[in-house]
């Protein structure tokens, strides 16, 4: 598992997918920097969620509202009293740690031991071998789950109930000691803010203190009505948004799946109170439709629905998608009342009612949140698509195997040899394609060389241009995940491509 997961930076970087931020200044921990190929894969996702959030919805309309908002916002929101962690310090190796993180891997081991048990028994009991059942039955496996369940539990509890005694009563309990050196020497549990706070204005005294956003959703809540009014949008109905979000994360760790800045793709949708079961259970069927729209396996998916709730849901459901570390969080989708709306309606001291024609009733709404990082979700497309294959002739090929409407580069087109023409018809080809969609022109070393190159940097489909090209105006497309080759004219290209890429 480690192993591949280094593998998935190293190619991250070495492909021109993800770079360390300030890399010539050793890097700023979790902070990076998406490359020429990054940025380009970054924005498919994007627009593919666009477009199935906004364009595929009458009812949904997008909004890009500012970082920097008015600093009431986020006592309103309850994020300066409550967006904390629980931090522990390692007293020897004076290394700090997130608590419940520290918890919650030693879980992990448990739960990589249930893991060995199937695999053991799957070999053992081969076509007959049933992992439900098993995962029911198993006196061994039940165990464990029991503990896990029982660790994960009281976890929850006294982090809800701001138990951070137990906090740390139960790391003592459990014997766990500090991964870096071993030291079980432990200080007090700390609540910790997780807003990075900044400063408008240039004189000390008249400056204000703000704070760079840590979630997208308030822009949309402060806007609730503004959106509603001009929009003339009757409930239900959604506001969708992508952008930075800041978060001084301590536990910076396992590349671009927790940074200190990232980028949400969040959606609001309004209800009628009342109705918000529902529209939840709809919105977490909807979102993993999606997810499962880009063929990357359905065993790679699960819901991780939650018991214990923070104080403004009714309900909440996490996405989780098995990353090279394992299961966690991808997307979650919150019941989130009217706690919102409702809060900013106390601290601004304005209405934010919606009125319903029809009942003539005038109401605060409800609010169902899917919530998803856009680069947990780049992590999940390019660690599922990078793939060691051993061909039949005992070669080795790596190939990054994206899913073709979120590759970065649709097509390479490639001339046989660097003369006799070829290059001029490559060039060609590439410039009547790039209206459409990200092509590029490769010419240096041998063409199973360039494949290869290709394979690696996940571009879908090779076109070549050989001497019969010459005479009958043909060239070859070699599909990147079959490695099938197709003699096809020149002029279906585009249409042959396009079937796969379109969106
Ligand atoms: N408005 C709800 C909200 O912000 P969240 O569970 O805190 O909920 C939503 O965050 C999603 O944002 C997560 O499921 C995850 O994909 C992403 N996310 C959160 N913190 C992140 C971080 N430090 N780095 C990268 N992605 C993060």
């Amino acid at each position: 598992q480690d192993d591949q997961f280094k593998k998935v930076v190293s190619h991250a970087k070495e492909y021109g997918y993800i770079f360390q931020s300030s890399e010539i200044y050793d890097g700023l921990s979790a902070v990076y920097d998406y490359a020429q190929n990054g940025v380009e894969l970054k924005k498919n996702i994007r627009d593919y969620w666009w477009k199935a959030m906004v364009q595929m919805h009458e009812n949904i309309v997008g909004i890009d509202a500012a970082i920097l908002m008015h600093p009431t916002t986020w006592k309103a929101s309850g994020h300066v009293d409550a967006f904390n962690d629980p931090l522990i310090d390692n007293k020897d190796s004076k290394k700090r740690y997130r608590a419940d993180v520290l918890v919650e891997d030693y879980c992990a081991k448990i739960e990589s031991k249930i893991e060995k048990e199937v695999k053991k028994a799957a070999k053992r009991f081969g076509d007959a071998f049933n992992k439900e059942e098993f995962l029911s039955t198993n006196g061994r496996v039940l165990g464990y789950q029991e503990k896990i369940n029982s660790i994960l539990s009281r976890l929850g509890k006294s982090l809800e109930n701001e138990d951070l005694a137990d906090v740390k009563a139960l790391i003592e309990e459990l014997e766990i000691a500090d991964p870096m050196t071993g030291s079980k020497n432990w200080t007090e549990v700390k609540q910790f803010n997780l807003m990075f706070g900044t400063k408008l204005g240039a004189s000390a005294d008249t400056a204000m203190d703000l704070y760079l956003r840590p979630e997208t959703a308030q822009g949309i809540f402060v806007n609730f009505l503004n959106v509603q009014k001009t929009g003339r949008m009757k409930i239900p109905f959604g506001i969708a948004q992508t952008g930075k979000a800041f978060r001084n994360e301590i536990v910076a760790r396992q590349f671009i799946f927790r940074q200190r800045e990232f980028e949400q793709m969040e959606m609001q949708f309004f209800v009628k109170p009342g109705t918000q079961q529902e529209w939840y259970e709809q919105w977490k069927e909807n979102r993993m439709k999606w997810h499962l729209s880009l063929g990357m396996g359905e065993d790679n998916y699960r819901f991780h629905d939650h018991e214990k709730l923070a104080h403004y849901a009714d309900a909440a459901a996490d996405i989780e998608f098995k990353f090279p570390f394992g299961f966690k969080e991808l997307e979650g989708i919150h019941s989130r009342t009217d706690f919102d709306l409702s809060q900013h309606e106390e601290f601004s001291g304005k209405k934010l009612q919606y009125f319903d024609h029809e009942s003539k009733e005038s109401y605060v709404p409800y609010v169902v949140e899917t919530s998803i990082g856009l680069d947990r979700m780049f992590l999940a497309v390019f660690s599922n698509s990078l793939i060691n294959e051993t061909l039949e002739d005992g070669s080795e090929r790596v190939v990054l195997r994206l899913p073709a409407v979120l590759a970065p580069t649709k097509a390479a087109v490639l001339p046989l040899i660097k003369r006799d023409g070829l290059p001029e018809i490559a060039r060609k080809i590439v410039d009547d394609l790039k209206f459409d969609f990200n092509v590029i022109y490769d010419e240096k070393d041998a063409v199973g060389r360039r494949y290869r190159r290709q394979d690696a940097a996940g571009t879908p489909f090779c076109i070549t241009v050989d001497h019969d090209t010459l005479e009958d105006n043909m060239v070859t497309i070699r599909h990147r995940d079959t490695m099938e080759q197709q003699r096809v004219k020149i002029e279906d290209v585009r249409g042959i491509i396009n079937k796969e890429v379109d969106m």
